[in-house]
């Protein structure tokens, strides 16, 4: 898991669509992003309740099967990510109580956090600035050699108007 957090328009969620497109080699069972609309305007964020929705219809699990009860929504979806080598990006995180029942509870899979906001008491959580990320990624072998196919480093983001 990694989170990766700073101001708005700083490069997170370029940067975890990014990684997340170069990891689907590694999981290839799944590719998921979802916006958890921390700070979109009118709009509350997500709850769990509702996300845990969206992430379940994603892996083409039916409407009838998913649980009304949060616990009972969050087991059916550690259940279903156990099975499988999945990459998820989750967009957009209002706070770590957003974020936990969400997250896969084995080994298997890769979550990938953007916040603006630290997220105090992930406890699990690798956290980065995109440019620590950037420079921690491109020190890494899968990084080097993602690299040497792509060119360099990409530049930092233009300012935001
Ligand atoms: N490495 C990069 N090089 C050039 N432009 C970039 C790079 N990363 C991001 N950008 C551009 O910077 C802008 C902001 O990026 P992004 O949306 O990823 O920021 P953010 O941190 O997710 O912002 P927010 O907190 O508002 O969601 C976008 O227009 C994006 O295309
Ligand atoms: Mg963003």
């Amino acid at each position: 898991m990694c989170a990766i957090d700073g101001m708005g328009g700083v490069g997170k969620t370029s940067l975890a669509v990014h990684l997340a497109q170069r990891l689907a080699g590694r999981f290839p069972d799944a590719q998921l992003y979802l916006d958890l609309h921390a700070h979109t305007a009118g709009t509350r964020p997500m709850s769990p309740t509702a996300a845990l929705d969206k992430l379940l219809r994603a892996l083409d699990i039916p409407g009838e099967r998913i649980p009304a009860d949060l616990d009972d929504r969050a087991g059916l979806w550690r259940a279903e990510v156990a099975r499988r080598r999945a990459v998820l990006v989750l967009d957009n995180a209002a706070d770590a109580g957003q974020v936990r029942p969400l997250l896969p509870g084995a080994a298997g899979s890769f979550v990938l956090i953007t916040a603006r906001r630290r997220l105090v008491g992930l406890e699990a959580a690798d956290s980065f600035s995109p440019l620590m990320c950037c420079q921690a990624v491109t020190r890494s072998r899968f990084s080097r050699r993602s690299w040497a196919r792509t060119g360099p480093a990409p530049s930092r983001p233009p300012p935001r108007r």
